[in-house]
């Protein structure tokens, strides 16, 4: 990654300037690198000097002045061991004092052999090695529909787990699965009250149930009562109430693999907050012993006084494990089983309260400090007309939502002049890849604290930000080297020695060579956005480019040659940035 050359150059300039006593000693403040919004100000700028400047009370420009007659000018010989060629062109002091450096074009022609070469591995990098990550997402709730929420947690979560992989981070996902709690009690009190057949009951069904059970019980509190009850045989492993939890558990899951065959989406492991029901009686004993937790009136709590957060129960009056304290048992379990470095929980606003109370509790146990544990809070799904969340009874099933997006996707697809003569097999394929593609694309484009407004048009728009224009993008670049009939592994060598390139064609490689950095970026911010305004801008200048250059047409051989790499290594880093993103590439559409 050059940004990060850069940024260890510089550094190396000061400490030489340092020790050599031509500037005075102060401790380094973080080195920022930028890219200028204006190109006349260079590829990379660095207000490093007049950052110094302040402290050491001296004219910026003359440490912008000596800092850049300290910097080398790096190699770069990946690609060709044998053809070292510098990476910077040139370097030069601006305004008051930024240093802005200028990349070569040499560096930026042999990306593309870079690209060619390392092909789905391009951008990918080391920076995790030996770290590992556990992320929690998707966790649904078992006998409750599977939320839109939770699709968002399902598709951010995944493609944060794909980032950090393609980081070399260890990543373990785990579906942190609703399958235990008081509600449970309620349930099985009213499949026992109203008779319900266990080979009758449906997801639905079952929100019924639940429902209902909270409609009567406001004028018969006894129903609490009894509810109550069934959760204690549950905990005490009654084998009735196990039979009834165990098929509820079983239909749903059933219901929610077929969202996430949908998808197209594996999670390690699922293993769900029942797992963790006994451990939790132990973490409890270890808040009293540690004087984490307290008794009051009955119950055992967690207070957090200096932190301003309201108390949490961890243990009930009536001796029912509480979902904090699963919660704190399967830290505790990560912990021990995975060490992991980082813990990210996709989860939606609504919870971003008892995250930060699970969050300390785990500082106050000792166990961990809570800055390893990030929150990505998301945003909700929302309707043109107005919410798209699941209201008492108005229940959107999601299943629809994607079977929606596969159809409408089919009749773009039956329509478009360059389906003609595919299979219809082949045409099934394609819709479901755009389909569901969409729908992901929509979601993960945006921040992922932002309200999203969910609009088909624009989820399915072929020409604007989304995932079917990139789908067409890289099927427009495959089509074009087909036709060209040359060979993509011999594009690999890109020696083209071609150097005044058309602005059409510096675009897209002052473009590609920022990938790798953009990759790391995504992961440090969680924001896999940042790769969907990428591959957004790359696809952009790639069919701009498209729409001037001839290619194949194209003056010169060695033109054609290089035109020809541009547009194998464009539809590679776009298919690169799919696959972080966890949709999928047709060959054509
Ligand atoms: N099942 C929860 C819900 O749907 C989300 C679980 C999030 N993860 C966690 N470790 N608490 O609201």
């Amino acid at each position: 990654m050059v940004r990060n050359e850069i940024k260890s150059l510089i550094e190396q300039a000061i400490k030489q300037l340092q020790k050599q006593k031509k500037l005075a000693k102060f401790d380094i403040p973080e080195i920022l690198v930028e890219h200028p919004e204006n190109r006349a100000y260079g590829d990379y700028s660095t207000n490093i000097a007049l950052q110094i400047a302040k402290t050491i009370k001296k004219n910026p420009k003359e440490i912008a002045e000596a800092i850049k007659s300290k910097i080398q000018n790096p190699n770069y010989s990946k690609s060709n061991p044998k053809s070292k060629i510098q990476i910077l062109e040139k370097i030069e002091i601006a305004g008051p004092g930024f240093i802005n450096f200028f990349v070569s074009k040499e560096f930026l022609q042999k990306q593309i052999a870079d690209v060619l070469r390392q092909g789905d591995k391009f951008g990918s990098s080391k920076t995790g090695k030996g770290k590992t990550v556990v992320i929690d997402y998707s966790s649904p709730n078992i006998a409750k529909a599977f939320g839109i929420g939770h699709l968002r947690s399902t598709i951010i979560g995944q493609s944060l787990y794909n980032i950090y992989k393609f980081l070399g981070w260890k990543t373990i996902g785990d579906n942190h699965l609703g399958d235990w709690g008081t509600q449970f009690g309620k349930l099985i009190y009213q499949i026992k009250e109203k008779k319900v057949f266990l080979k009758d009951l449906t997801i639905e069904k079952l929100e019924k149930l639940y429902i209902e059970f909270h409609r009567e019980a406001e004028k018969n509190p006894e129903m609490e009562k009894q509810a109550r009850a069934w959760f204690q045989k549950l905990e005490a492993r009654d084998k009735e109430a196990k039979k009834i939890w165990q098929d509820c558990r079983a239909i749903s899951l059933k219901e929610f693999q077929k969202i996430y065959n949908l998808l197209g989406i594996k999670i390690d492991y699922t293993i769900g907050e029942s797992f963790y029901k006994d451990m939790a009686k132990d973490i409890i004993a270890e808040a009293i012993e540690k004087k984490v937790a307290i008794q009051s009136q009955g119950a055992i709590i967690i207070k957090y006084k200096k932190d301003k957060f309201p108390p949490v129960i961890i243990l009930k009056s009536d001796k029912a494990t509480t979902y904090l304290a699963r919660d704190l048992a399967a830290v505790k379990y990560r912990i021990s089983r995975w060490h992991p470095n980082l813990f990210i929980y996709e989860v939606g606003a609504d919870q971003y309260l008892f995250l930060r109370q699970l969050f300390l509790a785990v500082e106050f146990l000792g166990w961990e400090k809570k800055e390893k544990f990030i929150h990505v809070v998301h945003g909700l799904v929302r309707r043109k007309q107005g919410k798209f969340s699941t209201r008492k009874g108005e229940t959107i099933h999601l299943e629809d939502v994607l079977k929606e997006a596969v159809k409408r996707a089919r009749e773009i697809i039956e329509k478009s002049e360059t389906s003609k003569g595919f299979s219809k097999k082949e045409k099934e394929k394609i819709a479901k890849m755009v389909g569901i593609g969409a729908i992901k694309y929509n979601d993960l484009s945006q921040h992922y604290s932002k309200d999203i407004i969910f609009n088909w048009e624009k989820v399915l728009n072929l020409k604007g930000n989304s995932g079917p224009y990139l789908q067409y993008t890289i099927t427009r670049c495959q089509s074009v080297i087909k036709k060209s009939k040359v060979q993509p592994r011999s594009l690999q060598k890109a020696d083209f020695e071609l150097f005044d390139f058309k602005k059409e064609e510096e675009n897209i490689l002052k473009t590609i060579y920022k990938f790798p950095e953009i990759v790391q970026e995504s992961a440090d911010k969680f924001s896999p956005n940042l790769l969907c305004n990428f591959a957004f801008d790359l696809a952009q200048k790639y069919n701009h480019f498209y729409n001037i250059c001839p290619i194949i047409q194209a003056e010169s051989i060695k033109e054609k040659e290089f035109r020809l790499a541009l547009t194998a290594a464009t539809s590679q880093v776009l298919k690169n940035c799919l696959n972080l993103l966890g949709i999928s590439a047709p060959e054509k559409m």
